[in-house]
């Protein structure tokens, strides 16, 4: 009794701080149910009422209702009076050119399926080190990205799409020379193309990927203006002064520190002088406390510790301190519509 008296009372409820987190994966099942049941898959073509998704799910209404008002509070759904509907954001991503609205929310959830299952290993990487399985060997890394860069596509050409209208002064007009490393099916070359008719496109990646890439191009009537450099990015001849533009697409948390400064010399040869090399990824904040919207990056540096040797998420004086000992004299933040900004930097 003595004992418990000493016990200092909490301001917060203990469930608060370090057991409620252990029920996150009541959101992600509340998601995978609506893909299951096909709720996200009907408001793609427009809002609807419980009782007409319920009839769609063929499914229970009570049910129904719980789901979707659980989805709204998680900010998954909206809701007007009794008609649900997706987020202007998640429209605006469907209705991207060469997505395929059907297919598109049951490719993410087997995605996450599958980072789940490597994730239940998670104490055993940080124990041995050891990945679970090594997304960046070159085998596993044709058969896995094939399937995430088309899923990756619709939200990252809407954030180069926003990248090219910040960056029109430099690169919105006349021949411009773009590098797209690891490009995935190229969204951010993709984007600079369309904007651009006389924008000249060259796109690096491993072959399977390159063919999703071309598809696309294809898509957006851009292919006479792209052409191909297949292979591991460590590898291949990037040349030599040839390129005003290196884009750098969620490429650098995969490399991880020590391929990733080599990339950065590398691009550094290949650019004009005075070109840019613009970096999109998931950017820690500096103190790695999850502030100022870096949160999501600490976390899939754990995602880069399961899926690959080397990988990690940085910071920007990080990124900024290997730019500057390869060579680039200045760097910009670019806000975009994407969890960090884009950082630019200058040969
Ligand atoms: C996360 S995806 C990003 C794709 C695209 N840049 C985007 O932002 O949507 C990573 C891409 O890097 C490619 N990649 C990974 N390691 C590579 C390597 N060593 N050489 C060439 N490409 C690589 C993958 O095939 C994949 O297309």
């Amino acid at each position: 009794m003595a004992q418990a008296a000493k016990a200092s009372v909490p301001k917060e409820n203990a469930l608060g701080s370090a057991v409620q987190p252990l029920f996150a994966a009541l959101i992600t099942q509340t998601t995978a149910s609506a893909v299951q049941l096909g709720l996200f898959q009907r408001l793609v073509k427009g809002p609807a009422t419980a009782r007409a998704l319920a009839r769609t799910a063929g499914a229970k209404e009570r049910g129904v209702t719980m789901l979707l008002d659980a989805l709204v509070a998680t900010g998954q759904l909206e809701r007007t009076d009794s008609l649900y509907r997706l987020p202007a954001a998640m429209q605006s991503v469907l209705e991207v050119p060469g997505v395929d609205p059907e297919t598109y929310f049951a490719d993410w959830l087997e995605h996450a399926t599958a980072l789940v299952a490597s994730w239940s290993k998670l104490a055993d990487v940080i124990r041995t080190g050891e990945p679970v399985n090594n997304i960046v060997e070159p085998s596993a890394a044709q058969q896995f990205f094939v399937s995430l860069v088309r899923m990756l596509f619709p939200g990252n050409y809407l954030t180069a799409r926003a990248l090219f209208e910040k960056t029109k002064g430099r690169f919105g007009r006349g021949e411009v020379d773009i590098l797209d490393v690891a490009c995935g099916a190229a969204p951010w070359s993709m984007a600079f193309a369309v904007g651009n008719r006389a924008a000249r496109v060259t796109a690096v990646d491993f072959p399977p990927v390159l063919d999703v890439a071309m598809e696309f191009a294809r898509i957006y009537g851009v292919e006479e203006r792209f052409s191909f450099l297949p292979g591991d990015i460590g590898e291949v001849d990037l040349g030599k002064g040839e390129f005003d533009l290196a884009l750098l697409g969620h490429i650098c948390h995969s490399e991880g520190e020590r391929r990733t400064r080599r990339l950065f010399r590398k691009t550094y040869r290949a650019l004009k002088p005075g070109g840019t090399m613009a970096i999109a990824d998931f950017v820690a904040d500096d103190q790695r406390r999850g502030k100022d919207g870096g949160g999501f990056a600490i976390l899939f540096a754990l995602n880069m510790l399961v899926h690959t040797p080397e990988g990690a998420t940085f910071t920007y004086p990080q990124y900024r301190a290997w730019a500057k000992e390869a060579g680039y004299r200045r760097s910009e933040l670019v806000a975009v519509p994407a969890p960090s900004p884009m950082m630019l930097f200058y040969k």
